[in-house]
């Protein structure tokens, strides 16, 4: 079984640290959320591990397989089988969506075997074919080309679709604040949920509680102001719906004084 073990991470801005120490582990076949109000670092931590380029860790390791993977590339860390979906995926004129997937999908065999000549492209459809049923998508979305004006519930099914076929160990989302419809965080949950089981473990970062009407988490962590303060099971947020944030920010502030 594959972990994700985030060991102490601390992460900066521009000099100004965000993410103050954060331990979490999240085990193949485990959905964990983190949640959150505004501005305590959720995205900061999401961008930290897609390895985006203005996060400076300034302490502590992620590993997964034996490998720091904040030392790796980005690509490095998506062919050692992690997933991370973009907050803003770009468009990509003139690149299909099935297209697009069959490049990812032999990239990753590549670094696996350098000899590998591709996935046939009889075994490419079918496997797409059977991606798109299992998350009851039309399969004309396959031609489309990739991002171009999608809606933001159309990016969102490409990128499902994509963790989909690239079959991931740990998947880390950020359901982030802005433009996140119903349609959208539904096409989300649909498809964790679809996909769910004890191959592919996920991080779903959020500050709607909404989401977790439809995903329930086996674990869920609240984050503060760049630590994680509380976890506990689909309980816990359940509570924060219905008593915010207030309570724990009292507990943790009582606890440093
Ligand atoms: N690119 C950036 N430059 C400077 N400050 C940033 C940047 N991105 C985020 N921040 C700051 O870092 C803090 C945490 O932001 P973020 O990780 O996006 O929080 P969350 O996802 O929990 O809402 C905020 O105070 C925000 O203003
Ligand atoms: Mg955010």
């Amino acid at each position: 079984m594959s972990e994700l073990d985030i060991r102490d991470l601390h992460v900066n801005i521009e000099e100004k640290e965000i993410v103050k120490g954060v331990d979490l582990v999240v085990r193949q076949g485990e959905v964990h959320a983190i949640m959150g109000p505004n501005g305590t670092g959720k995205s900061t931590l999401a961008y930290t591990l897609m390895g985006h380029p203005d996060y400076s860790v300034t302490h502590g390791q992620a590993f997964f397989k034996g490998q720091n993977v904040l030392d790796l590339e980005p690509d490095q860390r998506a062919h050692l089988g992690l997933f991370l979906a973009f907050q803003y995926p770009v468009a990509i004129p003139g690149v299909t969506v099935a297209n697009f997937l069959r490049t990812a999908i032999n990239s990753r065999r590549k670094i696996e075997n350098p000899e590998d000549k591709g996935i046939p492209i009889p075994a490419f459809r079918k496997l797409l074919k059977e991606k798109m049923d299992l998350l009851k998508m039309d399969h004309s979305f396959a031609s489309r080309y990739l991002n171009e004006g999608f809606s933001g519930g159309e990016k969102k099914r490409a990128e499902i679709l994509q963790m989909a076929t690239l079959e991931p160990e740990i998947a880390i989302l950020d359901e982030t604040d802005s433009g996140l419809d119903i349609d959208a965080l539904r096409i989300v949950s649909d498809g964790v949920n679809a996909l769910r089981g004890p191959n592919l473990g996920v991080l779903i970062i959020t500050h709607y509680n909404r989401i977790l009407n439809y995903i329930k988490p086996d674990v869920v962590h609240v984050m503060l102001d760049g630590r994680i303060v509380e976890s506990g099971g689909p309980d816990l947020a359940e509570h924060l719906e219905a008593h915010g944030y207030d309570w724990l920010r009292e507990k943790t502030s009582s606890v440093t004084v």
